[in-house]
């Protein structure tokens, strides 16, 4: 398929950027986006020109780095799929396609399609953890019983690869989804709650010092996270925060 593709273009963090046209020609509906995007650099890079930045590591779903708002939607038009994972025969020969940043306050563009998240490391780092001793009288994890209904629910919850879309996605640009995604992965284990009221406070007031903005119910990040995470992790991330304020 023959495609016209519309991309911000963005030289560094200070450059203004703006949208540029390009054309793209025997595509094939097999490949997945950034395929086709590889093969757009390859003939850029072929006339001297700069390729196109753009983030990916594991092109499978997993690590969370492939970040595009492709025609209005973070990573585009397939729900519960990563833009790694989109393949172009969701598109039509002749389309035109529109392929921006993940855009927020607190995810400023480095260059192109690259945004910094280093926000959600920052969030993570404050509280995204449990602490194991791990002198040699390490419990077996198997023989604390949790309850198949909480294991289920944690590791949906665990599901959760730190993409960003929520945030790009919600006109707060809130990362509420993201946050009560880690905060439930813990919540709902045993092993979490030795740190849980610490671990809640902690990661709010660094959401809250990254310039995230608030939930508004909108929902809106549950429809485009490419894992489907539950607005219940954010009423149960809100749970834990009003228990660990009050005790
Ligand atoms: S909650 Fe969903 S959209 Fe948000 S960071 Fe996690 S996987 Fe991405
Ligand atoms: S490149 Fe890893 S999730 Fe897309």
């Amino acid at each position: 398929m023959n495609l016209t593709l519309k991309i911000w273009r963005q030289k560094s963090p200070k450059d203004r950027g703006a949208i540029v046209d390009y054309k793209v020609t025997d595509i094939s509906e097999h490949m997945s986006f950034l395929e086709m995007m590889d093969v757009l650099n390859e003939q850029l890079i072929a006339s001297g020109e700069d390729p196109v930045a753009f983030d990916h590591d594991c092109r499978e779903g997993i690590c969370g780095s492939c970040s595009m708002f492709i025609n209005g939607e973070a990573h585009g038009p397939s729900k519960g799929t990563t833009t790694c994972q989109l393949h172009m025969r969701s598109f039509k020969d002749g389309d035109t396609i529109f392929i921006e940043p993940f855009r927020a306050k607190a995810f400023p563009v480095i260059k192109d399609l690259v945004v910094d998240r280093s926000a959600f490391e920052r969030i993570q780092q404050a509280g995204g953890y449990i602490s194991v001793n791990t002198s040699g009288n390490t419990q077996d994890a198997n023989v604390i019983p949790i309850p198949k209904a909480d294991a289920d629910l944690a590791m949906d919850a665990a599901a959760c690869i730190g993409c960003g879309a929520c945030v790009a996605t919600c006109k707060n640009s809130s990362a509420m989804l993201f946050v009560g995604a880690k905060v439930s992965q813990y919540a709902l284990l045993p092993q979490g709650q030795v740190e849980a009221k610490e671990r809640v406070r902690n990661m709010v007031a660094q959401m809250d010092a990254e310039g995230f903005g608030n939930c508004t119910n909108t929902g809106a990040c549950e429809v485009e996270c490419p894992k489907e995470i539950s607005l219940n992790n954010i009423a149960r991330m809100n749970r834990e925060f009003l228990k660990a304020s009050v005790d």
